[in-house]
């Protein structure tokens, strides 16, 4: 048996701030309280001016994510290194059903990925882009047995992977009566879709023509129908990255009506707005490539709503949709990567890397800045994340019987972010140059020491798969 002993730290969790010792014991954490003693082998680490956090839970994430002809930037292993690095311990990662593979195969060869590499605990959702009696019938498998109890599908990207309402439906059907829940990509694809022609018909290919062509009213066309679907199903709905005032609207009121509909943000879209894109200026300038995400930055008017939701819980949590492309093609030998859009902005590959900074820029630009407090903090990045997925309380808080997921954090050090000192394969960061104020100093996975210091001091590839029980039930 290994044990050790963290001292003196300030513990935070969602509902708790106090100065206590932790004692862990192998993997878990054994007991809390003031003056613990240590064994003679024992481990001691002093966190004395630090706070302790559980473990942050990142549920939206993109690791070795194949979309058209473009792969992720961070496999398994690059990018929980990198998570873990930003105080990051679980992730949810996504398994893709295609024509070519049933949901259980697709949960299998997601696994084959994860296995030995990841450096942080998994779990996954699984996409689901077609639906069919066999198809819905591995979903409830997948919920029952496989620990895997939530799916991701598409109002987007028609051709594809979109879904239409009646697959939906019955995913949303089917899933509700069994635990599960349907997480949603909630734009309208078809009229997106006509608007990208359009565009590309009147000789606009550069990037920022990705943001005019997806507007915000499409968010929220497509949020109030996905709870109406949902409303209809009997089940409850989970919207990710949700970044538009309109889409936000249906969610505030139907959570009001006692609608089990739930929803995330990601930091772009707390620290970034669409005036950076105007930034890029000259029509065929290619910088704006980095802003290519969907849904596309919004106005600053929505950023504000986006944070005040967060505060009175109309949004529980924040994830940080990592799905990284590099802005060189050829980095790392990465391939089709942002340049592959350089003349057709709709060829862009999609998403923006975050994982590492999440709980960092959080940290500054939330608790610091005023915007939320310290334990509302702890909530939005570790606590409510792990009870909406059905990982609590394994994960997601500081208690006797939990996991010993703990980051030691020094809330006074500050530091400058440069993807030049991060650990993703990723060549950008959005918040290059971003100057906070709270550093991840030590992270603990299930009691081993995986950072100290800017060090990598862990085992590799001993993160571990974690079956999910049911979701969508935090209500
Ligand atoms: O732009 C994004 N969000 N890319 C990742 C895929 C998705 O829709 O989550
Ligand atoms: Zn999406
Ligand atoms: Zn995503």
């Amino acid at each position: 048996m290994t044990t050790t002993l963290i001292r003196g730290g300030r513990i935070v969790t969602a509902v708790d701030d106090y100065i206590a010792d932790v004692f862990i014991e192998d993997e878990q954490i054994v007991s809390i309280g003031l003056n613990l003693p240590a064994g003679p082998d024992t481990q001691v680490i002093d966190a004395a001016g630090m706070m302790l956090f559980p473990g942050g839970v990142d549920c939206h994430t993109h690791m070795e994510n194949t979309f058209g002809p473009s792969v992720t930037a961070d496999n398994f292993h690059t990018g929980t290194r990198s998570a873990a690095f930003g105080g990051t311990t679980t992730i949810i990662d996504f398994a893709l059903q295609n024509h070519n593979t049933s949901p259980l195969q697709a949960i299998e060869r997601a696994q084959s990925k994860a296995d030995c590499t990841a450096n942080i605990d998994y779990g996954f959702h699984v996409i689901i882009t077609e639906v069919d009696k066999r198809v819905l019938e591995d979903m409830r498998y997948a919920i029952r047995h496989e620990g895997v109890s939530s799916f991701k599908m598409f109002m987007a990207y028609p051709g594809t992977v979109m879904s239409d309402d009646a697959a939906i439906f019955q995913a949303m059907r089917m899933v509700g009566q069994h635990g599960g829940m349907v997480a949603l990509h909630a734009e309208n694809g078809t009229i997106v879709e006509l608007l990208i022609q359009e565009a590309l018909a009147q000789g606009h290919t550069s990037p920022r023509y990705h943001a005019l062509t997806r507007p915000a009213i499409l968010e929220g066309e497509a949020t109030h129908r996905g709870i109406k679907l949902a409303e209809l199903a009997e089940a409850p709905v989970y919207f990710v990255h949700l970044s538009a005032k309109e889409a936000l609207k249906h969610v505030v009121e139907a959570r009001d009506l006692g609608i089990p509909v739930f929803a995330e943000t990601c930091p772009h879209y707390l620290f970034f707005d669409e005036s950076a894109y105007a930034a890029t200026d000259e029509e065929d300038s290619f910088d704006a490539a980095r802003l290519v995400m969907s849904p596309p930055l919004r106005s600053k008017e929505a950023q504000n709503a986006l944070w005040t939701a967060l505060k009175t819980d109309d949004l529980q949590l924040i994830s940080t949709d990592h799905c990284p492309y590099c802005l060189k093609e050829g980095h790392q030998g990465k391939i089709n990567q942002k340049p592959f859009g350089k003349d057709d902005f709709s060829k862009i590959p999609n998403g923006v890397p975050g994982v590492e900074t999440r709980m960092t820029v959080v940290y500054d630009g939330g608790v610091r800045s005023g915007r939320i407090s310290l334990n509302r903090y702890v909530e939005l990045m570790s606590t409510a994340p792990a009870k909406l997925f059905g990982l609590f309380p394994k994960k997601g808080t500081i208690a006797v019987g939990s996991d010993a997921d703990i980051v030691i954090f020094d809330p006074n050090e500050q530091h400058t972010i440069s993807a030049a000192t991060q650990h993703s394969d990723c060549d950008f960061t959005l918040f290059e140059g971003h100057r906070v104020q709270g550093k991840v100093k030590k992270v603990l996975l299930r009691g081993q020491l995986l950072v100290s210091d800017d060090q990598w001091v862990g085992k590799t590839g001993q993160g571990r798969f974690v079956a999910r029980g049911e979701v969508g039930k935090c209500w």
